[in-house]
């Protein structure tokens, strides 16, 4: 794992790996945006239409990097978003990445559809865990979840909030391209994905080998319960009858009494959005499309980030993701207002190449990127960037 990880160069290296290891429906799963993939060009477009003014015959010896997000010191302005069922893609899964954020000393935002239960996360954890909540299942189902995030230990709790339907996956594909994930767990399912798995056989040993250790082939979503109050899997249906509901604003009054810690608000795109967010009492809001995931022809989240932090930027902290792929990209968003941002694919995909050894090198390339960026602006910190580095070929057109 050690020779893939160090092989990664850039992000669409690590997807690459990521394509060669994994069987195909799997990959998709990881990989694709919704329908017609317009949000994931445009979120890829809008950091490329967003181009650097740097000043020259200036050099600082060395570079600030570190800030905090809601009071917690990271050593970088990235951290971890949250995505779900890594432990499918590669058997170091929550726990492996939780590691490898705390040695890179930045935080980890934990989903609430993780194949690993939240205290075997928390263990594995050297810095600060954010739990994020889906709101699976309306005020009941989510009321014991909160309660365990909190007993566990999670610092914060990220509400998503853009999520009112499941995502459809990867229908977007050609028709030949498309492949098909495991609709139930029955042998015929099995027999039909077979196929697939045998294609590939490093992730089919290690998927049996992790199967086995936890005594269920079945990948567990460790947070959501059935009636039963055990874990939910990933392919029987019920992540899919839970997932009717997402918090409306007076569910977020509602969870704020309920969470004694900060809350952020996930999936933000519009200031009025974050305003009446911030109002509803939240600490942080990250804008956000999920990843180009849900709304096809939503618009790219970094350009939404200036009405949102002229909006709110003030009196909370304004996070960022859908589209990071390089250090530069994080210069932008901060240049633009951002407090941080979050990784999504970039450490997934390292993830799914080559497990924490993977998460472990492109945090770092993150890093170094960073830093080179700063330096070739002639910036010390990166708290001294502002709009004055940037030529933003995009227009501005929302009050
Ligand atoms: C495979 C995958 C699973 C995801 N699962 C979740 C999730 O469980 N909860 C959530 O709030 N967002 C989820 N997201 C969205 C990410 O948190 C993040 O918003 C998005 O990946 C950022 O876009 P990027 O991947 O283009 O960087 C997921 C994204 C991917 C790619």
């Amino acid at each position: 794992m050690r020779n893939i990880a160090a092989r990664i160069q850039t992000v669409d290296d690590a997807r690459e790996f990521a394509r060669q290891r994994l069987p195909k429906s799997i990959f998709q799963y990881y990989e694709c945006g919704s329908g017609s993939d317009v949000t994931t060009r445009a979120n890829l477009a809008a950091f490329e239409q967003v181009l650097f003014r740097p000043h020259v015959a200036t050099w600082h010896p060395s570079r600030e990097l570190r800030t905090t997000v809601l009071g917690h010191e990271i050593s970088m302005p990235v951290v971890i978003s949250s995505c779900g069922q890594l432990a499918i893609g590669h058997r170091d899964g929550e726990c492996g990445v939780a590691r490898a954020a705390g040695r890179a000393k930045t935080l980890m935002i934990l989903s609430s559809a993780t194949s690993t239960p939240i205290e075997q996360v928390m263990a594995a954890a050297s810095g600060p865990v954010f739990f994020q909540l889906y709101f699976f299942g309306g005020r009941d189902a989510s009321e014991p979840v909160i309660e365990r995030a909190q007993r566990a230990g999670a610092k914060a709790l990220v509400l998503t909030v853009d999520s009112p339907v499941p995502s459809r996956g990867p229908r977007n594909r050609p028709y030949r391209e498309r492949a098909r994930l495991p609709q139930g767990i029955g042998l015929m399912e099995a027999l039909r994905f077979a196929p697939q798995a045998l294609m590939r056989p490093a992730w089919f040993i290690d998927y049996l080998r992790d199967g086995l250790r936890r005594g269920s082939l079945a990948p567990e979503v460790a947070m959501c319960l059935d009636a039963q109050g055990r874990p939910m899997t990933r392919f029987d249906g019920g992540i899919k009858k839970m997932h009717q509901q997402t918090p409306r604003w007076e569910d977020i009054a509602w969870v704020r009494e309920r969470w004694k810690g900060p809350l952020v608000i996930k999936g933000v795109l519009r200031a009025d959005d974050a305003r009446r967010a911030v109002d509803e009492g939240a600490d942080a809001v990250i804008v956000s499309n999920h990843g180009a995931n849900h709304l096809d022809g939503s618009m790219p989240s970094l350009r939404a980030l200036p009405d949102v932090v002229a909006a709110v930027g003030h009196k909370t902290e304004v996070l960022l993701d859908s589209g990071v792929r390089r250090g530069i990209d994080v210069i932008r968003a901060m240049a633009l207002g951002a407090r941080a941002v979050l990784l999504g694919r970039a450490y997934v995909w390292p993830h799914l190449a080559a497990g924490e050894a993977g998460v472990d090198h492109i945090l770092a390339l993150f890093r170094q990127q960073v830093d080179d960026g700063l330096a070739y602006l002639g910036v010390k910190s990166i708290h001294d960037l502002d709009r004055s580095y940037l030529d933003i070929t995009w227009p501005h057109q929302h009050p």
